[in-house]
Order: structure tokens, then sequence, then C-alpha cells
């Protein structure tokens, strides 16, 4: 029985959520294992457009069971807008998502804390986090005192650790210049009564998820994991510190869902045709010229989550090929080819120089990253609109010997392409 991931492999927004809504209908459990309401996926069927940020990207297919695992950093205010919203909308969410009781939450003060540290750094220093709360977050769950999972929302404990907590954030948070004690944002109380609505109503979410997907694997469901960020902002293995704060890459499914690894049989790598990065930190085949100012315009490559243009640049095999091995995959997803369509000439990053010494490992220090000079390969462009081709056969013979490059390139078969953002825009190799 198929157990796949789809994890990005780049710097996020690889379009993870066309694909996971495209595989969901092979599998009977859509499981997000990290992050949080940093990621914003986007699912495009039937002329509508869906953006997810929370719920799990296979929320369309009602027979299939979503679950947000313990892995994940939950704003529960965002989440029941998210719910609210689908539900307006006609999509059915109700016993067909799970929270995980293991959840950490993501209150007021970690949204503050993320904006204060981000201000006190200037230029090329800061991350450009998304001010979700998600790194404070993360924090105070491997610090665990300040900690507060789904679950101690229903004990008894609740009022009096909100209480606690809220008097030492009120000095750290003013240890690091921000608002004075009688900032309405840090009011225990009405902080207390706010999370004990979000609670109530999440109720019948909030579950056990790792025994049920412990279950579900041993009686042989079909689960698909859907990374969130991409393996470049991993935090242990990405470019840190310009990363997110858990494992985005691969190796974050089983710790954040509780399924380890063994009983994975599929791990789908996502990649844009090219590359784009969000917020700070170095990227070497960045085009901060006209040619990235194409792909950001034929891309609409606009933050899903900040609306921030997204920084873009040429296709990355020395990254790409790291974070493919990195992750386990077996199979590639090349996102938005359709994008660069018009273009005469398009590059690929085959291999690094530093110092005059040429390399293909992915630098493990961001210094050396960020002296990296990329080592291009010319290709010729297509130059055919290929947003209507639905077989890899009618593709433009230059459009296919691309992919067949990328594959070469990154060492993985190309599984499927995307030709654009509908579900229907969407090439399966045979
Ligand atoms: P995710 O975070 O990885 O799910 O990706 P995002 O949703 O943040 O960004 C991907 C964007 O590309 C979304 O706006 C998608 O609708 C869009 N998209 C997905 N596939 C294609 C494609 O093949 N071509 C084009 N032009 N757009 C696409
Ligand atoms: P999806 O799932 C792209 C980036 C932020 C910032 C860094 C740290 O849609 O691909 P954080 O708020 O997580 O502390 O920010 O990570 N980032 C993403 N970039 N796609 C995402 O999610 C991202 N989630 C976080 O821009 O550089
Ligand atoms: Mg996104």
């Amino acid at each position: 029985m198929p157990v796949t991931c789809v994890v990005g492999l780049q710097w996020g927004d690889e379009a993870k959520g066309k694909i996971v809504d495209l595989l969901t209908e092979q599998h009977d459990i859509v499981v997000r294992y990290q992050g949080g309401s940093n990621a914003g996926h986007t699912v495009v069927f039937e002329g509508e457009s869906y953006k997810l940020s929370l719920v799990p990207s296979g929320i369309f297919r009602p027979d299939v069971q979503c679950v947000v695992a313990g892995g994940v950093v939950m704003n529960p205010q965002s989440l029941l807008g998210e719910i609210d919203g689908l539900t307006e909308r006609g999509i059915k969410v109700s016993d067909n998502l799970m929270v995980s009781d293991r959840a950490h939450v993501v209150f007021p003060w970690h949204m503050e804390e993320d904006r204060l540290i981000e201000s006190r750094k200037t230029g090329e220093e800061a991350i450009g986090t998304t001010l979700r709360g998600i790194g404070p977050c993360y924090r105070d769950k491997v610090g665990r005192s300040f900690a507060v999972r789904m679950g101690d929302m229903y004990r008894p404990g609740f009022e009096q650790h909100i209480k606690d907590i809220v008097e030492a954030k009120r000095q750290i948070l003013a240890g690091l210049g921000g608002g004075g004690a009688d900032d309405m944002k840090l009011d225990a109380d009405a902080i207390y009564k706010e999370y004990s609505g979000y609670a109530h109503r999440l109720k019948p979410y909030v579950t056990d998820t790792t025994a049920y997907l412990l279950n579900a694997v041993e009686a042989d469901k079909r689960i698909l994991f859907e990374g969130a960020q991409g393996a470049l902002l991993d935090i242990d293995h990405g470019t840190f510190p310009y990363v997110t704060s858990s494992n985005s890459s691969g190796v974050g499914v089983s710790s954040g869902s509780g399924v380890p690894g063994r009983y994975l049989t599929k791990v789908v790598g996502i990649l844009k045709a090219y590359t784009t990065r969000v917020g700070g930190g170095p990227f070497p085949t960045e085009q901060d010229n006209e040619i990235g100012q194409h792909i950001r315009d034929k891309g609409n490559e606009y933050g899903t989550v900040t609306k921030r243009p997204r920084r873009c640049g040429w296709f990355d095999a020395v990254a790409a090929r790291y974070t493919a091995r990195l992750s386990g995959v077996d199979v590639l997803s090349v996102m938005l080819l359709d994008v660069l369509s018009e273009l005469p000439e398009i590059k690929v990053c085959t291999a690094y120089e530093i110092d005059g010494k040429r390399v293909t490992d992915f630098p493990s220090h961001v210094d050396d990253l960020r002296r990296v000079v990329p080592v291009y390969e010319t290709l010729p462009g297509w130059q055919k609109d290929i947003t209507g081709v639905r077989k890899m056969a009618d593709l433009p013979q230059l459009a296919c010997d691309y992919l067949q490059e990328i594959s070469r390139v990154v060492g993985r078969p190309v599984a499927i392409a995307s030709v654009g953002p509908d579900r229907t825009q969407t090439i399966m190799a045979e």
C-alpha cells in the first residue's frame, strides 16, 4: 500500500499543494506533520482557487481523512478561520479533519517575539520570517517551560499555566524592547478566555493522531504526507540561520508524525523549473534583473502568506541534488514549467566555484554559500505555449530536453510535470 511523502526540495512554494491535492485520490489519509501557518499551499480546480495554511491539501476529497500531526505548531485562530472559510465555500470540514493533542499552540506572545527579534536585525541579517510566531513557538516547545500543547487546553491547570507564562513573557518581551506591562496582548485573563473559546470549538477535532496513524500504517492504509516549506529551509540541513524552525526536508516525516520512516514507500520531490526564495539568505542563482522580473511576472511569484515579491533565479541543481538525496526522493515533480515558455535561453546551475575550485556538494555554512559562483549550462528555450499540453509526447522536444536535463543533474526521474495551476494542467510520465 502506498505511503507517500510530498516534500519541497527548494526554499518553499514549489507547488506542493497542487501535487498533494492530485495524489490525494490514491490515498486514504493526508497528513501535515511540521510547520504551521507560515505555510501557504494553493489548490486550483473547477475555476476556484483555495489557499491552505494548516488544513491538509487533501481536504477537497470528503472521503479522505486529513490529519494535522503533533509536529505542527498550531495557531487555533488561523485554523478556525480556515475551517470557516472552507465551510462557507461548500467544502466539508468535520469528522474528516483531526488535530493532534500533541501539537504546540501559537500564542500572541510568539507573534510579538517574532516581530521584536526580526526588527532588531537589519539588512542581510534579517531572516525575513512570516511573522507568524513559528520560531518562538518551536523555541518554547524545545524549552518546555513556556509550552502549551493542544491537549493542555482541556486540562485543569491551563488557566494557571497561562498566568505563569504571561508573567514571564512580559519580562522577556520588555527586555526585547517591546510591549509594556499593560500591553493588551499580554492580558492573561483575556488570553485564557480567548484560547478557551478556540479550544471549545476545536474539541471535536483534537485527538491522539500518533495512535491513529500507527494503527493506520499497521492496517495497510494508504497515507500521504504533505511537507510544508522546503528542504533548503530545514532547521538542521538547510541554509541556517536563514531557515524555518522545523525539519522541512524529508527527514521530518517521522519526528513530526510519529510514523517511522521505514513505512514510506515513495518520496516525491517537488521542484520548480527554476528557483524562488522569499525572505533573507543567500541564493546563488538569483537573477536580480529583468530575467528574474520576467519569471516573477509570468509565475505570479508573490508570497501566498505575506504577499512579498519572491526572489527568482535559475534552477540550481547543486542544491536540488543535495535535497533530493537528503529527503530520500524517488521521483521528481517539476512544477511551473510553463513560466519559462517565452525565454529564448534557459540556464541551469550544475556546479559552484569557491575560490576558483569547482564543488558539487552543497556548502554547509552560509558564508561559503554566499561566496559561490554558479557554473551554468545554457539550454535553448522551447518558446511555445505549453499550458494546454497533457502528455509528455505532446510537449515540444526542447521542453522534454529541459526536463531530461533536470532529471540528469538531480539524479532522479521526472514523474510529473506541471504546466499551469489547475489540477488538470498536469502531465504524468508513462
Ligand atoms: P506550495 O506552498 O508549495 O503549495 O506552493 P504555493 O501555493 O505557495 O505556490 C505555488 C503557486 O504556483 C500557486 O499560486 C499555484 O497555484 C501556482 N502553480 C502551481 N503549479 C503551477 C504551474 O505548473 N504553473 C503555474 N503557472 N502556476 C502553478
Ligand atoms: P510553504 O509551505 C516559502 C520562509 C520565510 C523565511 C523563513 C523563516 O508555503 O512552502 P518562518 O516564518 O517560518 O520563521 O520564516 O522561511 N518560509 C517560507 N517560504 N514557503 C513557505 O511555506 C515558507 N514558510 C516559511 O519566508 O524566509
Ligand atoms: Mg506556499
